[in-house]
Formats: structure tokens, sequence, C-alpha cells
């Protein structure tokens, strides 16, 4: 097990099962990243498990942004902003990484995932959820 490895917590529910079960998987491609970059695989596979894990957060992102359109969650259109931000970042990263590995520390970018998706699940999604209706 890599020693980024994000243990699940009962304190990471937010209540909603779709959105719970979004943030599982995302922990479970993130952990699954960590162990590729462990085991020292290839630029390529690494290069797939990201665009793999980007193509969640993109999915996760949509099923966030049509919940919270249909609610009366007022921070809508900042959060939306939020998500085209997050997403930019991170497929930047991707293209970088797989144009030229050795000019991205993937230490620091595993780093900069497991910080983002612990305060995506802990903080930013506690602010649109109690506005759910379902
Ligand atoms: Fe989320």
């Amino acid at each position: 097990m890599s020693a980024m490895h994000i243990q699940w917590k009962d304190e990471y529910c937010v209540g909603n099962a779709l959105i719970d079960y979004d943030h599982q998987t995302l922990v479970n491609i993130t952990n699954e990243l960590f162990a590729c970059v462990d085991k020292g695989l290839s630029t390529e596979e690494i290069s797939t498990v990201i665009k793999y894990l980007i193509n969640y957060v993109e999915l996760h992102f949509q099923r966030e942004e049509s919940l919270f359109q249909e609610s009366d969650y007022p921070d809508g259109q900042a959060h939306m902003k939020k998500h085209r931000e997050i997403e930019q970042v991170v497929r930047g990263i991707s293209d970088q990484y797989a144009a030229d590995p050795d000019a991205i520390n993937i230490d620091d970018v595993m780093k900069f995932l497991k910080n983002w998706l612990i305060n995506h699940i802990m903080r930013t999604d506690r602010s649109y959820v109690p506005f759910l209706n379902v």
C-alpha cells in the first residue's frame, strides 16, 4: 500500500448516496494511481490512470452540477467556475506529464491530488449538500 494511500473514513460521507459513491470511486482511482507510481509502472500506464481519474472527476462535476442546479443552492455559478478551473489545472498536468514526464514531479502531483480530493469532499461539497432535494 502506498504511503500516500487515502483511507476512506465515515466522516467523508456527505449523506447523499450518489455523491458518496462518486467520492469513494474518486478515492479508489486516486489510490490506484498512487499504487501504480509506487510500483514504478511506465509513463504510459501512469498517464492512463491519470486520464481515467480526470474523466471521472469531470463526470462527477457534471453530476454535482445537475444536482445543485435543480436545487436552491445559491452559489452554483461560483462553484461551477471552480470546477472548470480545477479541470483546467488537472488537464494541464496530465498533458504535460504525457508529453514530457521528466518535467513533472509526480510526488508533487500526488500530494496535490490528495489535498484537493480531501478538501473537495470535506469542505467544498459541504456547501451544496444541505440544499439538495434528494
Ligand atoms: Fe464532489
